[in-house]
């Protein structure tokens, strides 16, 4: 039998939901399903796939903007075909502890593309983050890596059986 394709697409300004996507993108291979793992910038066209996973790293209680942009002209096929969406940005251990909402502006998007659901992933800001305002963070013990693999890795075997339960729509 043919193997679903799934496209995870990410939004990402420094790496971090780069490597959340690619942890998403494994586990689906894993369990048996053909994933691409793309930055949301680079996707043009998203009808060459069975289902999507779209991401952003949250900036100021916001999505990054190339993944909104995506989701934005990529709306009509996305909508018709299912979709998940995380967000990556606490940088602390908040989202282990709780699950946290979608901001408003992915809540909107979930919303849009009927979204079947979203989950949102620590972050990460090391020394190795450019930029001043994550320097000054770090300096003031405001960094770390708080992606957790075996969450991010649950919640891809959740879709992955989702999918499976379903078949190629
Ligand atoms: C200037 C700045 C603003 C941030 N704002 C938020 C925020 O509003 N909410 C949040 O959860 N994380 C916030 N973060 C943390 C980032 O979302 C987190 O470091 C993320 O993993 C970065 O992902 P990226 O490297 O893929 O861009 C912020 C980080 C910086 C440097």
């Amino acid at each position: 039998m043919k193997k679903q394709r799934i496209l995870v697409a990410y939004g990402s300004k420094h790496g971090a939901t780069g490597g959340i996507a690619e942890e998403i993108g494994r586990t689906l291979e894993q369990d048996g399903f053909d994933a691409e793992v793309r930055p949301a910038s680079e996707v043009q066209d998203v009808t060459g796939f069975d289902a999507v996973v779209l991401g952003s790293s949250l900036y100021a209680g916001h999505w990054q903007r190339d993944a909104l942009r995506c989701a934005g002209r990529n709306a009509d096929a996305l909508a018709h075909r299912p979709v998940w969406l995380f967000s990556s940005g606490p940088v602390d251990s908040s989202a282990e502890r709780h699950d946290i909402p979608p901001v408003p502006g992915a809540a909107r998007t979930m919303e849009h593309l009927h979204a079947r659901g979203h989950a949102t992933f620590g972050g990460s800001l090391t020394s190795e983050t450019p930029g001043w305002i994550a320097r000054t963070m770090v300096k003031h013990g405001k960094g770390g890596d708080f992606r957790n693999p075996e969450r991010i890795r649950a919640w891809a075997h959740e879709i992955g059986n989702e999918l499976r339960s379903q078949g190629p729509e």
